[in-house]
């Protein structure tokens, strides 16, 4: 299999294949999401609440961002890695902008980023696509906002909500991002953007009619407890297998039983 392209993820839409995305942070998780056949793995900021234990994203730096991409494009062979632009590496001006999304593929070996943010970040996505640095463009719930959002909510519910999320969705098109992720928004508001944009939408809680779908990894397999948002499917809980396997070790440690002969040295 070769290394999938942000050309891939277009012509997927184009045959109507659906596009399979998931974040991860590191090299052991990295391998398996790719050997599993997962087309792009977003390196999400969400690694700020799901493996450094904060409250939210925003906390999370440009430098911890670049090591946590580092890690995940060493591990893997086909998938398209995708750096999340944390909060404040694009907002305050577009030179900032271009030089930290630039980071990520000059330092981290990402093949594009993602960034947060509808109109205001029209112009940060036009400068990078002109210095050849492919943008995934992220509305909706979007979580760097969450003291303007008042909560990770689920957005465009009224109708004028949805139609400026509609305006929102072309104009990143239009600005050239290469694909667009809906995060929490009702599902025939995902179905119409997903109809009238000629980029893959990806969606996260944004229902089935999206191009593809993303899903932190960590909820897909059962090691984020603190919260599970009603968009998520658990496929596996390995947080008790882990459970179980580290107080099986401490048992047999207690007991004598571990190390046995066979794992010890004649
Ligand atoms: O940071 C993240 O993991 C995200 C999710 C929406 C996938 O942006």
């Amino acid at each position: 299999m070769s290394k999938i392209t942000v050309q891939d993820f277009l012509r997927k839409k184009e045959d109507r294949k659906k596009i399979t995305m998931l974040t991860a942070y590191a090299y052991p998780f990295a391998r398996i999401v790719d050997e599993a056949g997962i087309d792009g793995i977003l390196v999400g900021d969400s690694l700020g609440m799901v493996v450094q234990g904060l409250e939210n994203t925003l906390p999370v730096t440009m430098d911890e961002m670049i090591y946590h991409t580092k890690m995940v494009s060493r591990a893997v062979n086909n998938a398209i890695v995708i750096g999340d632009m944390p909060f404040m590496s694009y907002q305050a001006g577009i030179e900032d902008a271009v030089r930290n999304a630039g980071r990520f593929l000059k330092e981290a070996g990402a093949s594009a980023v993602k960034l947060e943010g509808g109109a205001e970040v029209v112009a940060q996505i036009k400068a990078m696509t002109r210095s050849d640095i492919p943008v995934m463009a992220h509305i909706g719930l979007t979580p760097q906002s969450i003291h303007r959002m008042g909560g990770y909510k689920v957005q465009g519910k009224t109708e004028e909500a949805a139609k400026r999320l509609l305006q929102e969705a072309h104009m990143v098109e239009e600005a050239g991002a290469f694909s667009l992720l809906l995060e929490a928004i009702p599902m025939k508001l995902a179905k119409r953007i997903t109809r009238e944009l000629s980029i893959p939408t990806i969606g996260i809680g944004a229902g089935p009619f999206c191009d593809g779908q993303v899903l932190v990894l960590h909820d897909v397999i059962g090691m984020f407890e603190r919260f599970v948002p009603k968009f998520v499917k658990r496929y596996a809980n390995l947080k008790e297998e882990a459970l179980k396997a580290i107080k099986n070790y401490r048992e047999e440690v207690e007991k004598g039983v571990f190390p046995a002969e066979e794992q010890s040295f004649k």
